[in-house]
C-alpha cells in the first residue's frame, strides 16, 4: 500500500520561525563576509552552566566509568533523586507535590509537543496570541483545530477566558513568551475556574518563572485554588540554568487530574514508559545540582546578568522613545516597531543597518504584526553594543 504522509505538514508555514530567522541571518553573513551580528533573536543563553552543575556532571560521568556505580536505563519518568529535588523546590513556594507527580523531560518544547498524545484529535486547542510558535505548529501537525485568542496592549497581552467552551486544551504561558506579560493571581484564577467549569485542561508553560521579581505574581499554576483538577505545568532548566543545549525539563501532572474516568497522570506514565527510555543519568545529576543551595545561588547570579541586559536594552528603547513592555518579570522585551514599520521590515532594517538580530512579532501570530521581540539572553557586551547601535539608529525616531 502507498504510504500516506501526514498531509497536515502542508498546512505549516514554510519553516519554523527561528529556523527561518537563522536562514536569513546566515544568508546575510554570506553576502557580507566579515560582518559581526548582535543576536537578540532566539532566546538562547550565553552564560555557561554553573560550577555546581559542572561538578555534578563530572562526578556522574566518573560513576558511569566504574562497574559498581554505572547506570544503564533510567526510570522513564525520571530518577527519584531528581523528582524529589523538584518536588522539594515546589514545597519551598508552598506547593505540595508528590515526587511521582513530577516527570523529568528532555525540555519544555519537546514535552509541549509530546503532550498532544493525551488529548483526543477532536479536542480543539486554544492559543493566546502572540504565542510561542511551537504550540501552533504542534497542533497543526496533529491535525487539531486551533482557537486563536488575540491579545494586545488593550488587555496587557493577558486576555480573560473566552465566553464559549470550544477548546478543551488551553495553552497559557506566564511569564509570557514573547510579550513578557505575567498573569496576576486573580487573572490566572479566572483561567483555572474557567477550565474547571468547562472541563478543559490547561497546559501551563512556566519555562520563564525564574525571572519573576514581583512577589505577588504566581510562579506556578499550582499556587492557585483548584489547579490540581485542571492543569499540567511544563517547565525547563533551559532559561533557568543554561540547559538550552544540555536539555532537561520537568512536567507536573497532579494525581487529581481526571477526565472521562481516565487519570491523566497514569496516562502520562503509560506514554513515557512506552515512548522514552528516560533522560540520561548524567544529565539528571547535573539537573539535581540546580536545586541545591549552591546551585540556586549560582543560577541566581546568571539570571542577574540577563536582567542587567534587560535594563540595558530597555534604557535604550526609552532613549529612542519606543513603546515596549516586558523585560522586568520576564527575559523578553516586546516593542512596537518605530515609524509604523511592519515587523519583518523592521527585522531587515536592524539586520542590514546595525547588524542587530531580533524576532519579528508577526512570527508569533498575526496580532504580533507591528511588534518586535528582543531576547535578553545574549552576551552582555553584545547587548551593550546592540543598545548603542539602536540609539545611534533610532535615537531621533518619532513613534
Ligand atoms: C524563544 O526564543 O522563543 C525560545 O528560545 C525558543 C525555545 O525555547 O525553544
Amino acid at each position: 500500500m502507498m504510504m500516506q504522509p501526514n498531509v497536515h505538514y502542508a498546512e505549516l508555514k514554510d519553516s519554523y520561525l527561528f529556523a527561518g530567522i537563522a536562514k536569513k541571518t546566515q544568508k546575510y553573513l554570506e553576502e557580507h563576509p566579515g560582518q559581526r551580528l548582535y543576536r537578540m533573536g532566539i532566546g538562547d543563553v550565553s552564560q555557561p552552566l554553573c560550577p555546581a552543575v559542572i561538578a555534578a556532571l563530572h562526578a556522574a560521568v566518573e560513576e558511569q566509568a566504574a562497574p559498581g556505580s554505572f547506570h544503564g536505563y533510567m526510570p522513564e519518568c525520571g530518577a527519584p533523586f531528581l523528582r524529589e529535588a523538584i518536588a522539594a523546590h515546589y514545597a519551598e513556594r508552598g506547593v505540595d507535590l508528590s515526587p511521582d507527580e513530577v516527570f523529568v523531560s528532555s525540555g519544555a518544547s519537546d514535552e509541549l509537543g509530546d503532550l498532544q498524545d493525551i488529548f483526543a484529535r477532536e479536542t480543539a486547542a486554544l492559543v493566546i496570541e502572540p504565542a510561542y510558535p511551537a504550540y501552533v505548529d504542534a497542533c497543526v501537525i496533529a491535525g487539531r483545530e486551533i482557537v486563536h485568542l488575540a491579545s494586545g496592549p488593550e488587555n496587557g497581552f493577558l486576555p480573560a477566558p473566552p465566553q464559549d467552551a470550544r477548546a478543551g486544551m488551553l495553552y497559557l504561558c506566564s511569564p509570557n513568551n514573547p510579550t513578557g506579560a505575567v498573569f496576576s493571581r486573580a487573572q490566572l484564577q479566572e483561567w483555572v475556574d474557567y477550565a474547571n467549569d468547562t472541563g478543559a485542561v490547561i497546559l501551563f508553560d512556566a519555562a520563564y518563572e525564574a525571572y519573576i521579581e514581583d512577589d505577588l505574581l504566581p510562579h506556578s499554576i499550582f499556587e492557585l485554588e483548584g489547579a490540581r483538577t485542571c492543569a499540567i505545568e511544563i517547565s525547563s532548566l533551559s532559561k533557568t540554568a543554561g540547559f538550552t543545549g544540555t536539555r532537561l525539563g520537568y512536567t507536573v501532572i497532579p494525581k487529581e487530574l481526571e477526565r472521562k474516568g481516565l487519570n491523566v497522570n497514569s496516562l502520562w506514565v503509560r506514554n513515557r514508559t512506552t515512548k522514552t527510555n528516560g533522560v540520561s543519568y548524567v544529565l539528571q545529576r547535573g539537573g539535581a545540582a540546580v536545586f541545591t543551595p549552591e546551585g540556586q545561588a549560582q543560577i541566581r547570579a546568571q539570571i542577574a546578568v540577563y536582567k542587567q541586559n534587560a535594563k540595558v536594552l530597555t534604557d535604550a528603547l526609552r532613549r529612542c522613545e519606543i513603546w515596549y513592555t516586558g523585560g522586568s518579570n520576564a527575559p523578553y522585551i516586546w516593542l512596537k516597531c518605530p515609524d509604523g514599520s511592519d515587523s519583518w521590515g523592521f527585522f531587515e532594517r536592524l539586520l542590514r543597518e546595525i547588524q542587530v538580530v531580533g524576532t519579528p512579532g508577526e512570527g508569533f501570530g498575526s496580532c504580533g504584526e507591528g511588534f518586535f521581540r528582543f531576547s535578553t539572553f545574549a552576551d552582555p557586551q553584545d547587548t551593550a553594543e546592540a543598545a548603542r547601535r539602536l540609539i545611534a539608529l533610532l535615537g531621533n525616531s518619532t513613534n
